[in-house]
């Protein structure tokens, strides 16, 4: 296991090798939540955005995305695909270490797809901030995987994930809130060069009474 103070490095090394088009497009899971949950758009706050593929849907959607990752040079090609994608008014990039310091304000769609590290990270912690940061009426969004594709940097390893009900409790959820969603669906997935694999992903997503 790394340390907290890794992130930056470990995840500058990893974008530095990572074909730039990688990840630019939306997570599915999410883009079929949200036409049911959430088909208006407000603004979003995306952790761990990587390449950008869910900021810059949402932003093409109407949405307007405040992006943050640990890396600058994932960063960069959220600024450079928002630019070229004509959406760069609505896409805001922040660099954060999470573990250390987490964006201002509200949001009436707070999301973490995959936000899965290597490093040691306080990651409830991270989830907890998250769920604070949603707004009246908005909604927080994790998916994570539940099972470990072939390709993934975890292959191999014995991994025992979070239940759906795990992850609603690890919220710590204070107030008035509803679970929209909290359940773990199998998919097809599709890894580099188009190989495909039966995934498992964790989905939660939990409303703020407006
Ligand atoms: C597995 S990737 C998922 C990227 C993207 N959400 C997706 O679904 O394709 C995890 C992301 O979290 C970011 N990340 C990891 N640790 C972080 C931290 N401590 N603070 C901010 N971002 C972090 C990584 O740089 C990476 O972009």
């Amino acid at each position: 296991m790394h340390s907290t103070n890794d992130s930056a490095t470990f995840w500058e090394n990893h974008y530095a090798g990572t074909d730039a088009q990688w990840g630019t497009k939306p997570n599915v899971v999410l883009t079929e939540l949200l036409a049911d949950l959430a088909p208006e758009p407000g603004t979003a706050l995306d952790l761990g955005c990587g390449h950008g593929g869910d900021a810059l849907w949402l932003a093409a959607q109407g949405w307007q995305v405040t992006a943050v990752d640990v890396s600058r040079t994932a960063l960069d090609r959220v600024d450079a695909g928002a630019a070229a994608t004509g959406v760069a008014d609505r896409v805001r990039t922040e660099r954060h270490d999470l573990a250390a310091t987490f964006p201002r304000g509200t949001y009436t769609l707070v999301t973490a797809t995959y936000f899965h590290t290597p490093v040691a990270i306080p990651r409830e912690r991270v989830l907890r901030l998250a769920a604070e940061a949603v707004a009246p009426g908005g909604l927080l969004v994790v998916v994570e995987h539940a099972s470990v594709a072939p390709w993934s940097w975890q292959a191999g390893q014995d991994i025992r994930f979070p239940t759906p009900a795990e992850v609603i409790a690890s919220l710590e959820l204070t107030g008035d809130w509803h679970v929209e969603r909290g359940e773990a669906p199998q998919r097809t997935a599709t890894g580099p060069g188009g190989r495909t694999a039966m995934v498992t992903d964790t989905i939660v997503a939990v409303r703020r009474a407006g």
